[in-house]
């Protein structure tokens, strides 16, 4: 198979992302090239070191990189603490890095955030490289240079902007996991549909997602290039979300309301919540008469015929509470003196920003969610 290329724009800072199946085996001389061929250090974490950090230090060896280190993080939300930040920067320094040592980012979204995070501040900055291998950060973190940490306050208050030089996204490594993260992962992609492409949203309810959970290398390269093509387009337009890159956040304002009440344990993965809140931003939309209601119809639909979860109910049998959920919303990163920012909705397809909605009407949204009128 061959690779396909998506550039990301950003003048000095521009960079490329190759997709295809087996990737990683054909990048070695391009990363080769990027580190001026000498040593990078890998970050990746358990599960993924067990399974595909042998391939990518084969494909390094065979650029000339041999022996390279490779630094194992816990696998999972919680590393990405100040804790697991400065293990990991004190075991970078322990390498005896260089200002021109490259970091090599191998695994999920936790994994490409905090180090592209370490990689923000080490030595003020060194390259870093992304080699997503869960479809979420495939179709979406690694891309766009958001990187960061976790606090007691919530999700990835502390962090940088700060883009990589070069994201290898081989699509093989879907192969290994779960289906339940392949799901979730896919919900971000069908978010791409819905701000952007109306087609490709048609097209995946007609098929195409079915052809891309089932594993079809096609299907998979299609989906990865559509969504970084759409991300890439609107990062490249607003890099540091003064306007459109807020788009991104289709259905999460409502999304992390319900993965903060759960305490963010893992008992919800963030495309779950995401699928749930996209529903609820759908059916704010409606109520606000922006947009016709066969539109959120449709979409429950397709999420159902996937396997997706659509209400607050299919999360978990808890008790949601309403008022806590508010308050999550309310405490959001992109709450502006003191007002949410909602990305609603005018149809499949394109999305819009709105300020100022009348809460009484989100609270209905949220209180019908819970008791399952939706
Ligand atoms: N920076 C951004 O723009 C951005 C955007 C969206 C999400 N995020 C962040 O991404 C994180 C979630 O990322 P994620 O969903 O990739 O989670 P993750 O990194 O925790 O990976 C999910 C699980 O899959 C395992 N795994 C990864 N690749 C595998 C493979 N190929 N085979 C088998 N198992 C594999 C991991 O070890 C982990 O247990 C969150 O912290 C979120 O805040 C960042
Ligand atoms: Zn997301």
């Amino acid at each position: 198979m061959t690779t396909e290329t998506v550039r990301v724009e950003l003048g000095a800072r521009s960079y490329d992302i190759l997709i295809g199946a087996g990737e990683t085996a054909r990048a070695g001389a391009r990363i080769a090239e990027i580190t001026g061929g000498r040593p990078p250090v890998i970050v990746t974490d358990a599960n993924v070191a067990a399974i595909h950090l042998p391939g990518l230090r084969a494909s390094l060896a065979g650029a000339g990189l041999s022996d390279v280190p490779a630094i194992v993080l816990p696998a999972g939300e919680g590393t990405k603490t100040f804790a697991h930040l400065e293990r990991l920067c004190e075991d970078v320094l322990a390498l005896g890095v260089e200002r021109s040592t490259v970091l090599i980012a191998l695994g999920g979204g936790v994994i490409g955030d905090i180090t592209g995070f370490a990689a923000s501040i080490l030595l003020r900055g060194l390259d870093f490289i992304q080699i997503p291998t869960t479809l979420l950060s495939q179709v979406d973190s690694s891309v766009g240079g958001k990187t960061g940490i976790n606090t007691a306050w919530g999700k990835n208050l502390v962090g940088a902007f700060h883009q990589p030089r070069l994201v290898v996204v081989d699509t093989g490594t879907l192969d290994t996991l779960p289906k339940r993260e392949v799901l979730a992962g896919y919900a971000e992609v069908v978010k791409y549909g819905l701000i952007r492409d109306p087609a490709f949203f048609d097209e995946l309810a007609t098929g195409e997602a079915e052809r891309l959970i089932a594993g079809e290398p096609e299907a998979r390269r299609r989906a990865v290039a559509v969504s970084c093509r759409i991300k890439a387009e609107i990062v490249g337009a607003d890099e540091r979300e003064n306007a459109d890159r807020a788009l991104l956040n289709l259905g999460h304002t409502f999304g992390h309301a319900f993965e903060a009440a759960m305490g963010y344990d893992g008992r919800v993965l963030h495309g779950e919540a995401v699928a749930v809140g996209t529903i609820l931003a759908l059916d704010l939309s409606v109520r606000l008469g922006l947009c016709p209601a066969d539109d959120p119809a449709r979409v429950r639909a397709h999420f159902r015929a996937v396997g997706l979860p659509t209400t607050p109910g299919d999360l978990s049998n808890a008790e949601w509470d309403v008022d806590e959920l508010l308050g999550h919303m309310t405490r959001d990163k992109k709450v502006k003196d003191g007002r949410i920012t909602f990305i609603l909705t005018r149809g499949v397809g394109t999305a819009h920003t709105q300020r100022g909605v009348d809460p009484a009407r989100v609270r209905a949204v949220v209180a019908d969610a819970v008791a399952g009128r939706v």
